[in-house]
């Protein structure tokens, strides 16, 4: 059984306009120690589907299941959620200030989340952990930034925060939600670097969501691909990059520069309402492959190869024939 298996999971928001339905039967599984990128374009669901599973969507309309290790998150009450949330699933986002509290110096922060979740811990100790937390993730002179504000560090060693804080209780899961794609590339590679060492340390698994395929390269065991609110095409990292399927995943391809300097292809078009969707390939609009087929919706498929490879695409399923993009 993997660490966290997400079954179904659907999230929809009612507004003035109508139904948003954000998230459209995801699922997914994160093994162990693994990491799983959950890659798309900006509103493809990313976000809201790892904020339903840590309980903090309001106001949505939930279905499906999330079983982290035994307990579905999905039904769980509030208190559950506020226990595992920080002790067994540690949560990094892009804006390390939107978490941070302005007013609190950080080691006093890392102290409060450690003591409210280990109720035997002294100050001492906790202080002294928190220290050892934030050399662990590369803060120079930990034992006296521990009395800092986080306006007094810069973007990438705020980040090397969050992480610290996410880490404090060494959880089983880190939800990184672009926990990098404020920083510019070579912090971003050290924030990684941070992630990845971490991860080995500890043996966490980690949702990475980004919409940058070079992190995905990076870091990535296994790769989601979202449109729309649903998976586009799943598979090992390899894969993704080497034998992929759907003509999305290769639009995102295209879209990453393989030198700098190489023009790039962005997939024209904008993605559709999330309201009034199209019935069959949400894709479709945009698709340079579209034929008549694609008016009936494209169910998440094996595709040959690896069995943990499938795409939602009515193209061959042969991905030994596919194009290599
Ligand atoms: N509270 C809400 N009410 C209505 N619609 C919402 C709400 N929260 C999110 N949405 C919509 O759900 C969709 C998915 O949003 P989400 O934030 O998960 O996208 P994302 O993939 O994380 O994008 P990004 O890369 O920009 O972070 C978007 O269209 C968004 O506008
Ligand atoms: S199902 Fe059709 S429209 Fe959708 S991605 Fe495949 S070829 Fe393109
Ligand atoms: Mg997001």
């Amino acid at each position: 059984m993997a660490l966290l298996e997400v079954r179904d999971l659907r999230v929809s928001f009612d507004t003035p306009d109508g139904t948003v339905r954000a998230v459209r039967g995801l699922s997914f599984d994160v093994e162990a120690g693994q990491t799983l990128a959950v890659v798309g374009e900006s509103g493809s669901g990313k976000s809201v589907a790892t904020q339903t599973i840590t309980g903090l969507t309001r106001g949505a309309k939930v279905s499906g299941t999330a079983y982290f290790d035994g307990t579905d998150l999905i039904t769980a009450d509030p208190a559950t959620l506020r226990r595992l949330r920080g002790a067994q699933i540690g949560m990094i986002f892009q804006d390390p200030l939107s978490s941070l509290h302005p007013q609190y110096r950080v080691g006093w922060q890392i102290v409060e989340m450690i003591r409210a979740h280990d109720l035997t811990i002294g100050k001492q100790a906790a202080r002294k952990r928190a220290a050892e937390l934030l050399s662990l993730v590369g803060i120079p002179r930990a034992a006296e930034r521990i009395d800092d504000y986080p306006h007094q560090f810069s973007g990438g060693m705020r980040q090397r925060v969050m992480i610290a804080m996410a880490m404090a209780l060494d959880p089983a899961l880190l939800i990184a939600d672009e926990p990098t794609t404020a920083l510019d590339v070579t912090v971003q590679a050290q924030v990684l670097n941070v992630m990845r060492r971490l991860q080995e340390q500890f043996g966490t698994a980690i949702i990475l969501i980004t919409h940058d395929l070079g992190v995905v390269a990076e870091m990535a065991d296994e790769v989601v691909v979202m449109y729309a609110g649903a998976v586009m095409e799943r598979a090992p990292r390899r894969d993704i990059f080497y034998r992929n399927h759907h003509p999305y995943t290769q639009g995102l391809l295209a879209s990453l520069p393989a030198r700098s300097g190489d023009r790039l292809t962005p997939i024209q078009g904008t993605p559709p309402s999330l309201i009034s969707l199209p019935k069959g390939c949400p894709f479709a609009a945009r698709c340079s492959h579209v034929f008549d087929k694609c008016s009936e919706p494209p169910p998440l498929a094996d595709v040959g190869g690896d069995p943990r490879h499938q795409s939602a695409c009515w193209l061959p399923h042969d991905v030994n024939e596919a194009v290599a993009s």
